[in-house]
Parts: C-alpha cells; sequence; structure tokens
C-alpha cells in the first residue's frame, strides 16, 4: 500500500502542541506518517489558535498558502481543529472553501473517521460539540525518535472567564483527569525513556476540584515524584488566586519539581485586575512572590503581561511598570490587548489605540530584557544540574540542556551525554541563553 503522509501545522499555546502530538499518534494507527514537507501531504491539518487577533489571522493566511496545493493535487484532504475551529464551526467552512472538515477542541478523538468519510464521500464535515466525557484528553502519543521530554494533559478547558479571554468558551469548562490515569500514562512515557514531564492545564492549581475529595494538585504531584524514571516535573499553567500555600511548601519538599513557575499576573494596577476578573490584588501577588523565593531562593518566576486594556491609564500601566521593578522576573510573555467576540471586556469603554499600545508593550518589553539579562548575569561562576537535550541550534560541536530553571545553556560536550543529568558551571550569559562548562571537565575545555 502506497504511503500516506500527513503534514500538521500548529499555532497557539502547549496544549495544541499537545493536541497535535496526540493528532498525529491517532493518524498514524490509521497509516498516516508525519512530514514537514506540505508539499508531500495527503492530509493537512492545522491546529487554529485564536486568542489575540494575530493568532486568528496567521491561520488564514497559512490556509490560503495551503489551499493552493489542491490545484496540483485534487485528492488532498485539509482540515482545521483547535480553538479557532471550535469558535467558527461550519462558518470556517464559508470563509475558507477548501476545507473539507472542521473539528473543535473536544473532538480530537473523532479525527480518523472524520478523514475516512472525507475519502468515502467527500463532503463537508462539521464536529464541533463539547462532549461531558472528555475522550480526547487521554490519547497517548508515544515519545518519538529519541525524545526526553513530554506533555501530559491533566486537566481541560477553564471556568475563570477573565474579561479579556476566549477559551472558556472554546476549551469548554474545568474538567481534571482522574490521577490513576495521569500515572499510567507518565508510567509508559517512563517506560519509554522519557526524563521530564510538563503537567498541562490552564489552572492546574484548581486540579482535582472535579474530582473525589482529598486529590489536589500536590498531591498529584507527589505521586508523580515516585515514579522512577522521570527526573523532573514541571507544570503551566497556575493562577496566582488558586496558588496553595500546600503547592508553595512543593518546590522544597518534592525534589524533582523543577524551580521554575510560570504565574501569569497581567497588570500590576489593582482597578485593572478588578476590571479583567482575576481575583487577587497585586499585593497578593505579591505576597506569594516573596513566599515563593523564601522557600526556594532560587526559583525562577516568569509571567504574562497585557498592555492596553480597556481604561489602561498612563497611571495604571506605571503601576505595572513598577510591580516588574519589584518583583524582576525572569521573564515575560507580554501581549498588546486584543479584542475578542463574547467576552467580557469587548463591551469595556476606553479603548486604546493600537500605536498607544505598541509604545507601552516596547517600553515595558526594554525594562524585561534589562532584568532578564540581570537574572542571567547573576547566574555567572554557579554550578547548575542540566537535562541534556540535544544538540545545540548555534553550533555543532555544542550541546544544549535546560537548568532546572528553565534557562538554555549551550556548552562543549560529547554526544553520548544526551539524555543525561549532567552538573555544569555557568561561564557566560546572554539574554536568551547561558554558557556552561561540564564540572568534570572544567578547565580542559572552552
Ligand atoms: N490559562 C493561562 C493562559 C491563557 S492564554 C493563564 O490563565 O495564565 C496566555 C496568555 O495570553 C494570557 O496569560 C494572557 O496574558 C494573554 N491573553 C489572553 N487573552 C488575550 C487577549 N484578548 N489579548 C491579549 N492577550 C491575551
Ligand atoms: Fe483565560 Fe483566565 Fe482561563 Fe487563563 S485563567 S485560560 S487567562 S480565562
Ligand atoms: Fe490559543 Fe486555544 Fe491555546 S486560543 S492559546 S490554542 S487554549
Amino acid at each position: 500500500m502506497k504511503n500516506k503522509y500527513l503534514y500538521i501545522q500548529t499555532f497557539g499555546c502547549q496544549m495544541n502542541v499537545h493536541d497535535s502530538e496526540q493528532m498525529a499518534a491517532l493518524l498514524a494507527d490509521s497509516g498516516y506518517k508525519t512530514t514537514d514537507n506540505a508539499k508531500l501531504a495527503d492530509l493537512i491539518i492545522l491546529n487554529t489558535c485564536s486568542i489575540r487577533e494575530k493568532a486568528a489571522q496567521k491561520v488564514y493566511s497559512e490556509l490560503g498558502r495551503l489551499g493552493k496545493l489542491k490545484d496540483h493535487n485534487s485528492e488532498l484532504i485539509i482540515g482545521v481543529g483547535g480553538c479557532l475551529a471550535q469558535h467558527l464551526g461550519s462558518r470556517f467552512h464559508k470563509k475558507v472553501s477548501r476545507l473539507d472538515f472542521v473539528f473543535g477542541t473536544h473532538n480530537i478523538h473523532r479525527l480518523p473517521e472524520m478523514v475516512a468519510a472525507v475519502c468515502k464521500k467527500r463532503e463537508k464535515i462539521t464536529s464541533i460539540n463539547f462532549h461531558k466525557n472528555i475522550h480526547s484528553i487521554g490519547i497517548y502519543a508515544p515519545p518519538v525518535n529519541g525524545q526526553l521530554i513530554a506533555f501530559v494533559t491533566i486537566m481541560q478547558g477553564c471556568n475563570n472567564y477573565c474579561a479579556y479571554c476566549v477559551v472558556p468558551y472554546l476549551r469548554g469548562p474545568e474538567m481534571s483527569r482522574p490521577p490513576g490515569d495521569i500515572i499510567e500514562e507518565i508510567n509508559k512515557l517512563a517506560d519509554q525513556g522519557l526524563k521530564e514531564v510538563t503537567l498541562l492545564g490552564q489552572n492546574v492549581n484548581s486540579y482535582g476540584n472535579t474530582l473525589e475529595k482529598g486529590i489536589n494538585f500536590t498531591s498529584l504531584i507527589k505521586k508523580i515524584g515516585k515514579v522512577s524514571g522521570i527526573e523532573r516535573i514541571r507544570f503551566t499553567t497556575s493562577h496566582p488566586r488558586d496558588l496553595s500555600e500546600e503547592l508553595i511548601n512543593c518546590f522544597t519538599e518534592e525534589e524533582k519539581l523543577c524551580e521554575h513557575i510560570h504565574l501569569p499576573v497581567q497588570s500590576g494596577s489593582n482597578r485593572l485586575l478588578a476590571l479583567m476578573n482575576r481575583g487577587y490584588s497585586v499585593e497578593d501577588y505579591l505576597k506569594k512572590v516573596d513566599r515563593l523565593r523564601h522557600g526556594c531562593p532560587q526559583i525562577s518566576i516568569t509571567s504574562d503581561i497585557i498592555v492596553g486594556f480597556p481604561g489602561e491609564t498612563e497611571r495604571d500601566y506605571q503601576e505595572t511598570i513598577d510591580m516588574m521593578e519589584k518583583i524582576r522576573f525572569d521573564s515575560t510573555f507580554s501581549f498588546k490587548y486584543s479584542e475578542r467576540k463574547g467576552t467580557a471586556a469587548e463591551k469595556l469603554e476606553g479603548k486604546i489605540a493600537d500605536c498607544e499600545k505598541q509604545r507601552r508593550l516596547k517600553l515595558l518589553q526594554d525594562l524585561q530584557d534589562k532584568h532578564t539579562l540581570e537574572k542571567n548575569t547573576e547566574l555567572e561562576g554557579s554550578r547548575q544540574e542540566l537535562l541534556i537535550e540535544g544538540r545545540s541550534k548555534n553550533s555543532e560541536n555544542d550541546l544544549m540542556g535546560r537548568t532546572s530553571s528553565w534557562k538554555i545553556v549551550n556548552f562543549k560536550g560529547k554526544q553520548e551525554l544526551i539524555g543525561k543529568m549532567m552538573d555544569i558551571t555557568i561561564t557566560k550569559s546572554y539574554l536568551h541563553s547561558l554558557r556552561g562548562k561540564l564540572i568534570e571537565e572544567v578547565g580542559n575545555v572552552n
């Protein structure tokens, strides 16, 4: 039988990256091999994002480009999944005539069936129903080519309804996956050589709320800590409001939990935090940062910040800058507020002009770069444990690994070290990476 090729392009967050891995795994069972050359593909899937207008625009332009491949290959099938697909449903077919199927965030498990139906009948399909049982969450994606790090979904959806955000509408209500299923998957991954897991959820701090009493996020971390072979545990994302004392203590108590937390603050103005429906104040946030740093002084803290939320005054913005100066994040993702249909913020007054949002974003990012470089410089001369992930992007002779705090370190080392945990000394710091020397070889290399 002729090989069939699948080309998947992913937009958006880590959740979507993992969903794409699951799609590839499901379709491999139907005989599809993944390719990174769209021209070879028999099946193209775009796993879309709708978090900001720019993310949605990127999807349309890629669909325009990839749709043209149908001119040369009348058998080619094109489908869209993910959050923009969930949002548009059958309207996607009207907007993009060359689409064959549209599937939403709860319907990944139906992929083989949909592809088979398109092959057979050549009719347009849409599947965007939400399901009470999340069939898609536990699809097992086996590790590929010496993969060391894997995502594991522990929950789906979100109930928080932050005023700017589309996720609760597109991923459905929050639902936690039973711990037994999660541990079974992690055991399987560890058996196949995986060293590190990143637990995924929109708000991992509320893990367990939809399960029986006594199951919460820290109890899950402790269980995962006992899986032999797994050396490191990470998670994303945690909501500052729900960051418990118990989880803060976990950073000191649970050896495998990495010294990094991504804790999106969004704004440094209490007035805006209330309008955003975030459920904490700047003071609450600062207290939690203090507690985290008190228990684990070397913890790296990263965050998300939105500028130009409706009604953001120069004073609100300045309060965000002041908060950044107080906290000095290791790094941040920062965004211009993007209006999304159906969200509470859409109805708010005081929309900010794009050029003003741009100005605020640029100043904020310059400040963050300064802090990131300072933070990285503080690490020079320190000893760090790395999981060596592979070859460095910068140089053929270098390897690359990450510190527990999620920083990239490039260093000279032999291929055989890939997959090992090794100690290094940081010798030089840059904005986006660090340079290091293996401890045993200090004095011999570089
Ligand atoms: N569930 C996660 C992340 C959700 S999306 C959390 O709560 O932290 C990732 C980031 O995108 C958010 O933290 C926010 O900073 C940003 N974001 C979400 N909606 C946005 C919008 N409409 N405009 C600009 N940025 C947005
Ligand atoms: Fe969006 Fe807020 Fe839910 Fe995060 S917690 S996904 S920002 S609604
Ligand atoms: Fe985008 Fe959906 Fe993730 S909107 S950021 S892909 S949850």
